[in-house]
């Protein structure tokens, strides 16, 4: 039986290398996973869509914590940067990918 795929529409990355460590970012991806799961943004529950995973150095590691973002949307697969991410703008940011509104600018480097 072949394995069963959610539909998602944003997939966010928060890095947990050395630096962005030392700057937040565990507590960051754990408040934000928290935050995610009860809202039921996670693709898993009902009406959910979003994946959030940790990840190693994003390049970026004096402006830690670091999270990248990509989403499909009409179409095309939209990327956005963000540098030295708090709770409410990791939030934030989510909420959009989730809702397909535009990505806010605040903190955002990159493409
Ligand atoms: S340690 Fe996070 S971007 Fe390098």
């Amino acid at each position: 039986m072949p394995p069963t795929f959610f539909a998602t529409r944003g997939h966010l990355l928060i890095c947990q290398h050395t630096n962005c460590k030392a700057r937040g970012s565990e507590l960051l991806y754990r408040a934000l996973w928290n935050a995610l799961e009860r809202d039921k943004l996670v693709y898993y529950k009902t009406g959910g869509s979003l994946r959030l995973t940790e990840s190693g150095c994003l390049g970026a590691c004096s402006f830690g914590p670091v999270m990248a973002c990509y989403r499909a949307r009409n179409g095309v697969v939209e990327e956005a940067w963000y540098a030295a991410v708090d709770f409410p703008l990791a939030r934030q940011v989510a909420q959009a990918m989730h809702d397909e509104t535009e990505l806010p600018d605040l903190q955002r480097y990159g493409p």
